[in-house]
């Protein structure tokens, strides 16, 4: 239908954050920010703490845990990103690598964080079974996720105005879900690869994008998979998703101009 051959999850998300880094950078930070410090403070991050970065992206979590005082090193699959961060923090340690088996040994680090890099790698248990093999006993991990469509309206107005045109779904590799995971799943997750005391929180504000036309070319521009659901449909079918967006988003108009709900998950657990 769309003539879109589809790849696999990891080469989607590889070449889709090799692709989008600058717009990634120039449009996130505004959600991406707020949660460093709620993931450093849940993982107990403190001056000489060993840190690994996962999904680094443009470095600003690691350089955090650097101004803390932490050992930190920042890993990424897209090496557009990892030049990025080089660029932007030159006295941090960043490596291409893939998140779902860091080429570290056990027990290396006191700490795991990834600000929203969960739900991009293919193979979420394998993920946390790693992770939990580098944490040395009492060590931490701390993942932030976004929260359900229904709560965090920053994306779930896209997902709501695929459904609301009623169009054919983009041809998209099956892969971990964006959105919309339990916190008893997350709970479940952890659990299951040997993390204890694991703890789901919601963390929730708002954004103000300055019109709908600007949220709506950020969020295509600085996404993957939000992005490709919509940019793999024929054009009358963007057109109609494009409508009812511009429809469903009119409830996030105010006085004040659009205040947008976003909300996330900061996930933690314990190694022993
Ligand atoms: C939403 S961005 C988050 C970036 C950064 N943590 C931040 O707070 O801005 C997701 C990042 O995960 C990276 N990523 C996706 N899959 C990955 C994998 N399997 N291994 C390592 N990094 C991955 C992407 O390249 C991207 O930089």
């Amino acid at each position: 239908m769309h003539n879109v051959r589809v790849e696999s999850f990891e080469e989607l998300e590889r070449t889709g954050w090799e692709r989008i880094v600058d717009d990634y950078y120039a449009a996130c930070r505004p959600v991406t920010h707020r949660l460093i410090a709620p993931l450093l403070d849940a993982a107990h991050v403190v001056p000489g703490s060993r840190v690994l970065d996962v999904g680094t992206g443009p470095g600003d979590v690691a350089a955090e845990a650097a101004e803390r005082g932490a050992q930190v090193v920042g890993l990424d699959l897209a090496r557009a990103m990892i030049n990025l961060a080089v660029r932007l923090h030159p006295n941090i340690e960043f490596i291409i690598a893939d998140a779902v088996s860091p080429p570290f040994g056990d027990a290396s680090f006191d700490a795991v964080v990834g600000n929203f890099t969960f739900h991009h790698v293919s193979d979420q248990p394998r993920a946390l079974a790693s992770w939990r093999r580098l944490l040395c006993e009492g060590g931490c991990l701390a993942l932030t996720a976004w929260d359900d469509p229904a709560r965090c309206r920053m994306l779930g107005l896209f997902q709501d105005a695929v459904a609301a045109a009623r169009v054919q779904p983009a041809e998209l590799p099956p892969g971990a879900p964006l959105m919309s995971a339990s916190d008893a799943a997350y709970r479940q997750m952890l659990d299951v690869a040997g993390f204890h005391r694991s703890s789901v929180s919601t963390i929730g504000f708002t954004v103000q994008p300055l019109s709908v036309d600007a949220l709506w070319t950020s969020v295509l521009a600085a996404t993957v998979r939000t992005a490709a659901a919509i940019t793999r449909e024929s054009e009358d079918a963007q057109r109609r998703i494009r409508a009812a967006f511009d429809e469903l988003v009119t409830e996030y108009l105010t006085v004040d101009g659009l205040v947008v709900p976003v909300s996330v998950k900061l996930i933690t657990g314990r190694a022993g």
